[in-house]
């Protein structure tokens, strides 16, 4: 008889967005004559920057000749692509990383969410609350978790975020292998200082851990002081694996293209304490169960680079960051104490009622989609995360509508 893995069972019926949305598609068809306007997953409207237009077309040129044909191609990712991330991402913001330490995917979300196959059953796991779901269903998927109490796996280090630290949380009092950050901070749009990082840094070297860094909403940091990645803190190298994603810096929600950093110098261990480098076992695990990235999507990304392509992100970005303004000054405005939309594409608003009947009556009312806090977590109650991906149109109809169903 066929059997299923059982950890399955121990999950949430669905998964967050998709629970979110089966809700609004059922509003939708109840109320056809009121136009919902999206707010709550994270995902961009605006179309792709005219460089990757432009790339896109040229590479999809070179598939129709045979001279130029490509067929499968480094499961890694072309060399072009990962050269310019080293020397854009990295090496301009002195980091040292080199070309070969950079594994293009199609997400950060498959990457986080596969990464820790390489690790053993019975690591310790430090997750932050509220958090991005999949770092936490993935390893319930996997049987890393107990069962789910009050909301809370059991055997899970909870790394809390609350107003109490702003919305930072520091390291904790016990010892962990697997450390899940993410900053700029999806959902709450926060940001750690370099000091912040240096902490979990040499909690992690202390430990030998290894931090798991999601850093797909950098491109948003406006202020000059926050890192970009955590390979801007020295020892990191040793100790972190990066998740970038093109995804929110170019729009490529859609299109797919993302990257995972793994330094030649990061280690973990067997059960009789020998050293693996944790870059051969990635390659070994992307070079078995992943394709690669299509060869036109990759050419797409790596117009990104020039620099007609850095000033229309950058124009991209700035848009976006100009809707999350007007988003955090309109809910401040309505006496919410919000944070993030400065140097994130979230809004984290502290609503101080159940954050899923905080949803409903902005569906009902206003008809705008926002995703519930609780949906992140136990700390995530209380509160809503308003994404700032929208026309300006949109997000302004919707702030209208929002002061005045919360009148
Ligand atoms: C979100 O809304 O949290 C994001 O769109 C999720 C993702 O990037 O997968």
């Amino acid at each position: 008889m066929i059997r299923i893995n059982e950890n399955y069972t121990k999950l949430k019926a669905s998964y967050l967005f998709s629970d979110i949305a089966k809700r609004v598609t059922a509003y939708v068809a109840a109320n056809p004559s009121k136009p919902v306007i999206r707010l709550g997953i994270g995902d961009v409207t605006e179309p792709l920057p005219p460089v990757c237009i432009e790339a896109l077309h040229a590479a999809t040129d070179e598939l129709a000749k045979r001279a130029t044909f490509k067929g499968y191609g480094p499961e890694q990712g072309y060399a072009f692509l990962r050269e310019a991330v080293a020397q854009h991402d990295y090496a301009a913001r002195g980091c040292q990383i080199e070309a070969d330490e950079i594994f293009i995917s199609d997400g950060s979300k498959c990457d986080c969410g596969n990464l820790q196959e390489i690790f053993a059953q019975d690591i310790r796991l430090a997750i932050p609350d509220p958090v991005y779901p999949v770092y936490v269903d993935t390893n319930v998927m996997a049987g890393r978790t107990g069962a789910s109490v009050d909301g809370r796996y059991q055997g899970v280090t909870y790394l809390e975020s609350t107003p109490a630290n702003h919305y930072v949380p520091s390291v904790p009092s016990v010892a962990t292998d697997l450390i899940y950050l993410c900053f700029p901070n999806n959902p709450t749009g926060a940001v750690a200082t370099k000091a912040q990082l240096t902490t979990w840094v040499e909690y992690a070297k202390k430990n030998q851990a290894i931090i798991l860094f999601d850093s797909a909403y950098e491109a948003y940091i406006r202020n000059p002081a926050i890192p970009h990645s955590i390979y801007e803190i020295p020892g990191a190298r040793e100790v972190a694996i990066e998740f970038r994603s093109f995804s929110k810096t170019a729009g490529f929600t859609g299109t797919r293209c993302a990257y995972t950093v793994i330094p030649k110098a990061l280690l973990a261990w067997d059960h009789q304490g020998q050293p693996h480098a944790v870059h051969a076992l990635w390659n070994r695990r992307h070079t078995t169960k992943f394709n690669g990235v299509a060869y036109p999507i990759q050419k797409a990304a790596a117009a990104i680079y020039t620099a007609a392509g850095q000033q229309q992100t950058s124009q991209l970005i700035n848009f976006y960051l100009d809707n999350a303004k007007l988003i955090r000054e309109a809910m401040t405005k309505l006496g919410f104490s919000c944070i993030g939309g400065d140097n994130a594409p979230y809004i984290w608003i502290n609503t101080g009622r159940d954050s899923w009947a905080f949803f409903d009556t902005l569906l009902n009312n206003a008809q705008v989609v926002c995703t519930p806090g609780a949906g992140f977590g136990q700390c995530g109650e209380g509160h809503v995360r308003i994404s700032a991906f929208n026309s300006r149109e949109n997000v302004e109809a919707a702030l209208v509508r929002i002061a005045a169903a919360l009148k």
